[in-house]
């Protein structure tokens, strides 16, 4: 099994297909970039991953787990992290506030993760 690996993935918003049967793997080490004009998919790509879109068909797969239907924070217990194209997904909070959250997912220490 490859270190990363879509099966057929496909992504519906009711009539629209976002993302159509895309299958690709990923190695260890690799660096793999997502190309195309806008309103292809990539960013939808990127939240079916993580988990915050829920798949409509085919399969995500990491390491020994298969990812469709975990919760984010699994994922990203797992080993997946992300970035978004927003510098601020938590609106309320300062941009280093942003950036101290993610360290939350390895210490529960405030001292540490700052
Ligand atoms: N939550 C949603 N509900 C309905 N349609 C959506 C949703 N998210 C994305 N789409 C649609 O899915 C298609 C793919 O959008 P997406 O944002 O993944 O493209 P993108 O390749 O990241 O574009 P860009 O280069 O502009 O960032 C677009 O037609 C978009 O309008
Ligand atoms: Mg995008």
């Amino acid at each position: 099994m490859a270190f990363f690996e879509t099966k057929r993935l496909t992504k519906a918003f009711g009539g629209l297909v976002a993302v159509s049967d895309l299958s690709f793997t990923v190695e260890q080490g690799e660096i793999f970039g997502l190309i195309g004009p806008n309103g292809s998919g990539k960013t939808t790509v990127f939240n079916l991953i993580n988990g915050y879109y829920p798949i409509t068909s085919g399969g995500i797969f990491f390491e020994d787990n298969k990812l469709n239907g975990l919760p984010t924070w699994k994922i990203c217990k797992l080993g997946i992290g992300r970035t978004f194209q927003i510098v601020k997904p938590l609106r309320r909070m300062t941009v280093l506030e942003n950036v101290i959250a993610s360290a939350f997912n390895v210490t529960s220490h405030m001292a540490e993760a700052r």
